[in-house]
């Protein structure tokens, strides 16, 4: 995992949205002073008081300061699971208030929209926000960044090869003609409805760091987010440009690496199925 520059943190991102690029996302960081792993004694979370006993339970998270000479661990935390919301992000939260506040991870919506609170729980992958804690005692939950990326930061990763990848296919509507009367372009309800399965993508790249052959060609395969976005444009009614669109992925490397594995679907949080949307774009290039 190669080390990057602090200032990474406070960049402006290329921004995710169904129509263009435009939002930034926030990230959860605070001077790097570590704290001591140490068991919670803090009081409830805000709103949540428990009549019941404790529920102590172990979150294993991976930890790593770039401004730091130790190597990347994974620090136990312990969190009263009985005065805490259900989900792995509040226990995060949690965690970082009242325990450790030099941990990092992103996160902005709390209800599965940005995409931001994507990492990897217990082996696979998925946003914290609509992870329910594993509350049995026993068993400790591990956590850390999204596979196969650099880390800046304990959960943080860098996603500027995510994005510069979704740029690439040009994720904004193409026309070659104005739109009558100047107006919107509009579209039947039966052309919109082929984009069902595509425009709720919301980047959170849950899918393509758990693809295998992303991991090994991750400079050229685009993977299955961008690919997916890729036919989110190509199936839109409205675009003037699928043929253009279709001979720039027309390449064995940018889209021909998807051997269906299928890691993608498992892991879309939204229960989206990318690499059946990969599927369709090479029959596409066969018709074409
Ligand atoms: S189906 Fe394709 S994109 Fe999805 S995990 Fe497999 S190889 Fe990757
Ligand atoms: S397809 Fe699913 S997993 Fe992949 S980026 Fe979109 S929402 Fe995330
Ligand atoms: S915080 Fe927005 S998706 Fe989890």
């Amino acid at each position: 995992m190669a080390a990057i520059t602090k200032t990474a943190l406070t960049s402006s991102r290329l921004v995710k949205s169904p129509f263009g690029l435009l939002l930034v996302r926030s990230v959860c960081t605070t001077a790097a002073i570590s704290a001591p792993a140490t068991t919670a004694t803090a009081d409830p979370a805000p709103g949540i008081t428990s009549s019941k006993g404790p529920n102590l339970k172990n979150f294993a998270i991976y930890r790593w300061d770039p401004d730091r000479t130790e190597k990347p661990q994974l620090k136990t935390y312990t969190v009263n699971t009985a005065e805490c919301g259900p989900m792995v992000l509040d226990a995060l939260i949690k965690i970082k208030n009242e325990i450790d506040s030099s941990l990092s991870f992103r996160r902005s919506c709390r209800e599965g929209i940005c995409g931001s609170c994507a990492m990897n729980i217990e082996g696979s992958n998925g946003l914290a926000c609509l992870t329910k804690i594993n509350t049995d005692p026993k068993s400790e939950t591990k956590i850390t960044p999204l596979p196969h990326m650099y880390v800046i930061k304990d959960l943080v990763v860098d996603m500027t090869q995510f994005y510069s990848q979704y740029k690439s296919i040009e994720p904004w509507l193409k026309t070659k003609n104005p739109s009558p009367g100047g107006k919107e372009h509009l579209q039947t309800k039966k052309d919109r409805k082929k984009l069902d399965g595509m425009y709720e993508c919301i980047l959170c790249a849950c899918c393509t760091t758990s693809c295998p052959s992303y991991w090994w060609n991750p400079e050229k395969y685009l993977g299955p987010a961008a690919l997916l976005q890729a036919h989110r444009w190509i199936a839109d009614s409205r675009d003037e440009y699928t043929t253009e669109r279709l001979e720039s992925l027309d390449d064995p490397f940018k889209l021909y690496r998807c051997h269906t594995i299928m890691n993608c679907a498992r892991a879309c949080p939204k229960g989206l199925n990318p690499g059946m949307q990969i599927a369709k774009l090479k029959q596409l290039q066969v018709r074409r």
